[in-house]
């Protein structure tokens, strides 16, 4: 399927939220991926951002894939009403069919109604796994193969931390450490656990993270809240609050031994910015020993730190730590003593938009 719509379109359009979004954008910010180009809409109710997706495609061929297990969920159905209704006056109806593919619940809901009715391909999300622990699933497996991710590099991956962390001695097993770790600086006020990373494409990993644990863990007056952040970015910004502010922050540190791509330091000449001691080094020589004087800092000034090293930036090593994350999360939801599967207070506002659209 990927392959049939990578041949047809110069451009691709993945729509969906939470759960059924962030987990594909970030494989795709993290991973090196081919053409198409990927838009990401139904993931909020800007007009001007819809707009100025529509601007970018409208002359290109595209195809859609919609993405929502509920099949109900208002931003998503709004986006793909818009998306097709496009499809539809450009290729006509019988060719928008095969430009479009669902991804939905296989036995119940709006966006299967419609699936099945005009005839788009589709791919289930399996009944008993909830939107953010689905990545491993067609909710973001779909949209990964368009990009030209190799998914099944990532599910080797997967399949690797399975096996790794299914010990369930816990000093043998770094994911049930990291859950019990993250619990012991709860209990003791650490209340705000910040993910750190050191390589920009990690941002939407780090977003993906923060919707699994924050929706897992925040309930019954409960849970550590997920903050982001990027360094050495945010250290111009955020460092001295973590130096010296508030003392219930912890960090957990991504911290990738070899990324894939580096630039040296040339050597100028007249060296007036007296940077000549580093010509010859790489940049991510330099990164690497500010995470090491960043992590000394912190710890002087009591920010308790979790490392978790991975060895490299590539499809494997994105399966193992979407599985790793996964299991961490439902282990720290009952260590804590709540449902790490559900998410009842999401529902309290989208019953308030429906009351006040007047549905
Ligand atoms: O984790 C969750 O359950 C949510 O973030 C959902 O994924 C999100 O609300 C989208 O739901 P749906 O896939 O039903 O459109």
């Amino acid at each position: 399927t990927a392959d049939k719509l990578r041949s047809c379109s110069q451009t691709f359009v993945s729509i969906g939220i939470g759960g059924s979004y962030l987990g594909s954008r970030a494989a795709i910010e993290m991973l090196p991926s081919a053409s198409p180009e990927i838009y990401f809409a139904g993931n909020n109710i800007s007009g001007t951002y819809l707009k100025s997706i529509i601007d970018n495609i409208e002359n290109k061929d595209f195809s859609v894939c919609v993405i929502s297990k509920s099949g109900t969920t208002l931003e998503t159905a709004l986006a793909f009403r818009v998306f097709r209704e496009i499809l539809e006056k450009k290729y006509g109806k019988t060719e928008a069919r095969n430009r479009i593919i669902a991804v939905t619940d296989s036995s119940k809901g709006a966006l299967l109604d419609i699936a099945k009715k005009e005839g788009y391909e589709i791919f289930e999300i399996p009944g008993n796994i909830g939107g953010r622990y689905s990545v491993l699933t067609p909710a973001a497996l779909v949209t990964m193969a368009v990009a030209g991710i190799d998914i099944r590099k990532v599910l080797k991956g997967a399949e690797e931390a399975y096996h790794a962390y299914n010990n369930p001695d816990l000093v043998q097993n770094d994911c049930y450490m990291y859950s019990v770790l993250r619990n012991i600086l709860y209990k003791k006020g650490k209340y705000i656990e910040t993910l750190v990373n050191y390589e920009p494409c990690m941002e939407y990993f780090g977003k993906w993270w923060q919707q699994l644990f924050g929706e897992s863990e925040g309930k019954d007056g409960k849970g550590i809240y997920p903050a982001l952040l990027q360094f050495s970015t945010d250290l111009h910004s955020m460092g001295q609050y973590l130096q010296e502010g508030t003392r219930n922050v912890f960090e957990t540190i991504i911290k990738i031994d070899n990324p894939p791509e580096d630039v040296i330091i040339p050597y100028i000449e007249d060296d007036l910015d007296g940077l000549n001691y580093l010509a010859g080094k790489t940049f991510n020589y330099i990164n690497k020993e500010a995470y090491e004087g960043v992590k000394e800092a912190h710890e002087e000034g009591g920010t308790p730190i979790i490392s978790i090293e991975i060895p490299s930036i590539d499809e494997h090593c994105f399966g193992h730590l979407v599985y790793f994350m996964e299991k961490a999360c439902a282990a720290s939801g009952y260590l804590l003593g709540v449902n790490p599967f559900d998410q009842p207070g999401v529902e309290l506002y989208k019953k308030n938009i429906y009351r006040l659209l007047k549905r």
